[in-house]
C-alpha cells in the first residue's frame, strides 16, 4: 500500500533568564505547544560563566559576548528539547527576529516580541542547524536521551497506509 513518511525533528529551545524572572514559561510553553511542539525534554537550571561560554561559543571575541554571557548566567533558565517536523526552522520563526525591539515592530505576535526585554535579552533561544541542534541538545540533555538524539536528530516515522 501507500507509505506516508514523515521526519520528526528536534531542536533545542531556551527560555532565558529574562524570561524566567518576569514569568513568562507557562506562556512561552502554552505557546510552543499550541504550534505543534512536543516537549520532549524539560531542564530547568543556572548556567556558571563557564557553561555559557561553552554554549556561546560560536559568539567569543565578538563585542557582546560579556554581556550576553553575564545575561545568560543572572538567572535560571529553562532548556527544551522541542520535538516537530521541520522543528529548528519552525521554533525560529515562532521565536521571531533576534532583536526584541525588532521583533516588536516587525513580528508582533512572536515570542520574542511578546516576552523579550531588548536587543540581548530576548526571551528565547532556538538552535540555527542541524549541527548545532544537535551540538546544544547534547550539551543540555547528556543523559539517556543522548544515544537517541545523536544518531536520531532526524527521527523518521513510517507509517503504512495499507
Ligand atoms: P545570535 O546567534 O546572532 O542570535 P539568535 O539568538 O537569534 O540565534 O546571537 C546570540 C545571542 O546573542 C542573541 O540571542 C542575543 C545576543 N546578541 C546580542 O546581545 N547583541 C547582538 O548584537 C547580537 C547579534 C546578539
Ligand atoms: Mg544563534
Amino acid at each position: 500500500g501507500a507509505c506516508l513518511v514523515s521526519s520528526v525533528e528536534r531542536t533545542l529551545a531556551m527560555i532565558k533568564p529574562d524570561a524566567v524572572r518576569n514569568g513568562h514559561v507557562d506562556s512561552i510553553i502554552a505557546a510552543c505547544e499550541a504550534a505543534g511542539f512536543v516537549v520532549a525534554g524539560r531542564t530547568d537550571q543556572q548556567l556558571t560563566t563557564s557553561q555559557a561560554s561553552q554554549f556561546y561559543a560560536e559568539h567569543e571575541g565578538k563585542e557582546f559576548f560579556a554581556g550576553l554571557t553575564t545575561f545568560m548566567t543572572s538567572g535560571p533558565v529553562v532548556a527544551l528539547l522541542l520535538e516537530k517536523p521541520n522543528a529548528i526552522k519552525d521554533w525560529r520563526a515562532l521565536m521571531g527576529p533576534t532583536n526584541t525591539e525588532k521583533a516588536k515592530s516587525e513580528a508582533p505576535e512572536s515570542l520574542r516580541a511578546l516576552y523579550g526585554t531588548d536587543g540581548t535579552q530576548n526571551a528565547t533561544h532556538g538552535s540555527d542547524s542541524f549541527i548545532s541542534a544537535a551540538r546544544e541538545a547534547a550539551f543540555w540533555f547528556p543523559g539517556d536521551l543522548a544515544k537517541e538524539r545523536t544518531l536520531a536528530m532526524v527521527k523518521p516515522i513510517i507509517s503504512d497506509t495499507k
